[in-house]
């Protein structure tokens, strides 16, 4: 069996500990994500999904727990060394895509590869390229964020994500900002560039649809992660 590209144990998330502005987050979340496996998070707003992502892709620190991304345990690296694993490993897709204004479409897509250190090969922008136009973008490539749509923003930064090869990709509403056409569009390119890559992927989401074509479906309610039933059409 393959090891797990990201593996969670026991994740406590409390912000502003011992004061009366004590929220407890996380619970003792435990999550293993195998190579290729695309998992879908639901949960009621304020639930914890977007604290769970940032844990698990090392922005953030949990009160308590263990999370081991490719092997690595993030408990006790130094902030850059936890950066380092974020660039070489982890893809994000925020809620909001902060694209960086003063950059074009292409460059803002490649930045994963040039903060990984090095120019890109022809190579790997090649890939870049072909993910672009995947998502019906290769007509922007030259124009800053501020002379694009927001869905056309929305799919430079899924295409940003997957730039640098990640092995882990974090997707907080992907989707969100996207017509039902697109948005179904870009969950395809996801799902097949995590199955031919072997990349494992969650994927925080409102929308049923998109949710039930995932592998496997989890929920977050009061502060614990679990299994549940992936929603099929007709539910
Ligand atoms: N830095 C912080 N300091 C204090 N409380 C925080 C902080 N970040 C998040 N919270 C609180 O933690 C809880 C979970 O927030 P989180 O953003 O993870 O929810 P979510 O499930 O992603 O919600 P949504 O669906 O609205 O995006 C909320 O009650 C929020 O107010
Ligand atoms: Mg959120």
């Amino acid at each position: 069996m393959s090891e797990p590209v990201v593996e969670a144990r026991g994740l406590v998330q409390i912000y502003e500990a011992g004061t009366t502005r004590e929220v407890r987050v996380l619970r003792g979340v435990d999550l293993r994500v195998l190579p290729g496996e695309f998992l879908s998070v639901v949960g009621q707003s304020g639930s914890g999904k977007s604290t769970l992502l940032n844990v698990l892709g090392a922005l953030d620190v949990p009160t308590s727990g263990t999370v081991r991304i490719d092997g690595i345990d993030l408990a006790g690296l130094a902030p850059d060394e936890l950066a380092d694993v974020r660039n070489r490993k982890v893809g994000f897709i925020f809620q909001f895509h902060h694209l960086l204004g003063e950059f074009t479409c292409l460059e803002n897509t490649l930045m994963p590869l040039f903060l990984r250190g090095g120019t890109p090969s022809k190579a790997e922008v090649g890939r870049v390229k072909e993910l672009l136009e995947r998502v019906e973008l290769s007509d922007q490539l030259h124009k800053r964020p501020s002379q694009m749509s927001g869905g056309q923003q929305q799919r430079a930064a899924v295409v940003r994500a997957m730039a640098a090869s990640p092995r882990l990709v974090l997707a907080d509403e992907p989707t969100g900002n996207l017509d039902s056409r697109s948005g179904a569009r870009v969950f395809e390119v996801l799902r097949d560039v995590a199955r031919q890559e072997g990349v494992a992927f969650l994927m925080v989401t409102h929308d049923q649809r998109l949710a039930g074509q995932a592998d496997r479906c989890l929920r977050m309610e009061d502060g614990l992660l679990s299994e549940t039933a992936c929603p099929r059409p007709g539910d």
